[in-house]
Formats: structure tokens, C-alpha cells, sequence
């Protein structure tokens, strides 16, 4: 039988700093190491961010997902990291993404405006559950527009 598995949901506050090319590079960095780690533990998920804050769920089995978020919490890139949600999940909801993203790019700007995301997201209002939503209507819309 497979381990169970668990989904973890935070948020975080963005401590990027520099122009929009530093942020572009910084977040490159973050998407080829977790592509790269991600699968050797089997972990997916997505990530969320904005120029304030990044939100991010993480699913597999609960050993993967406690170390890898144990590791993220350590990175200067970002602070104030607060755990929203950590329960066990019947199934993934990230199962083709080593890490997805979604940014606030020009094609999807309609669309964090229409969510309420438009001027800087603010997850603590928002909860794990919502955050969750969010992530997997706009992860698949930016496999879309990139397709
Ligand atoms: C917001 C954020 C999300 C991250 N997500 C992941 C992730 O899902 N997987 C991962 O391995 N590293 C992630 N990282 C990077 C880790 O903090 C760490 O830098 C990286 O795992 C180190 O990998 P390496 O030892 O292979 O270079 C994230 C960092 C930040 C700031």
C-alpha cells in the first residue's frame, strides 16, 4: 500500500528585493530547485506569488512534505511563514506539477482581478482552503496560455 498523503498550505511574506529582473531571477532559482528536488521525494504543488507575498501548498506523503517545508522555512527569500493548513488528502491535486506557479502575469491579470487578488493578495484573509482553489483554477489556466 502507498504512504497517505497530506497537503500543506502557507503563506509568507516576499523578502526579495532588487528590480523586476532580480525578482524574475530569484524566482527562476526557486522553480529549478524545487523541479529538481520535488520529484525525488515525491512531492507537487504550486506556488502562488506577487511582489508582497508567495502562497504555496505542498502535497506527499507527510515525511516529504514536513522536510521540504522545514527546508523552505529556512530561506531568506521570503519571512513571516505561517502554516495555514496541514491535513492528510484522498488524492493530489498537483499531480502534474513538480512545482506550478502562477504569477501576476499580463495574461492573467483579468483573472486575479476578477478573484480579488488585483491588488496584492492577501492570504491571510484568504485561508488554506481558498488559497488551495485559487491555485488549481490559475495553474491550470497558465498551463493553457503557455500551451
Ligand atoms: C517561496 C519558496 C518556495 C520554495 N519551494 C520549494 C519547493 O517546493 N521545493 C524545494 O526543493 N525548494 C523550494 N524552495 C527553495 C528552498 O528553500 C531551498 O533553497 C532549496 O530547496 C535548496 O535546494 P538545493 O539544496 O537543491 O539547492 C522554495 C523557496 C521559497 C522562497
Amino acid at each position: 500500500m502507498s504512504e497517505p498523503l497530506y497537503q500543506l498550505v502557507y503563506y509568507s511574506r516576499n523578502a526579495i528585493r532588487g528590480d523586476e529582473t532580480a525578482f524574475a531571477k530569484a524566482i527562476a532559482a526557486i522553480l529549478t530547485a524545487s523541479r529538481r528536488n520535488n520529484p525525488l521525494v515525491g512531492i507537487t504543488g504550486a506556488l502562488l506569488f506577487n511582489a508582497g507575498c508567495f502562497a504555496q501548498v505542498l502535497e506527499g506523503s507527510l515525511d516529504a512534505v514536513e522536510a521540504t517545508f522545514e527546508r523552505i522555512q529556512q530561506d531568506e527569500r521570503h519571512g513571516d511563514v505561517s502554516l495555514l493548513a496541514l491535513e492528510p488528502i484522498a488524492a493530489r491535486s498537483f499531480s502534474n506539477w513538480a512545482m506550478g506557479f502562477v504569477g501576476h502575469s499580463r495574461e492573467n491579470a483579468d483573472r486575479f482581478a476578477a478573484i480579488g487578488l488585483d491588488s496584492g493578495f492577501d492570504p491571510e484573509r484568504l485561508g488554506g482552503q481558498r488559497i488551495h482553489e485559487i491555485l488549481r483554477e490559475l495553474v491550470i489556466q497558465e498551463e493553457v496560455v503557455a500551451a
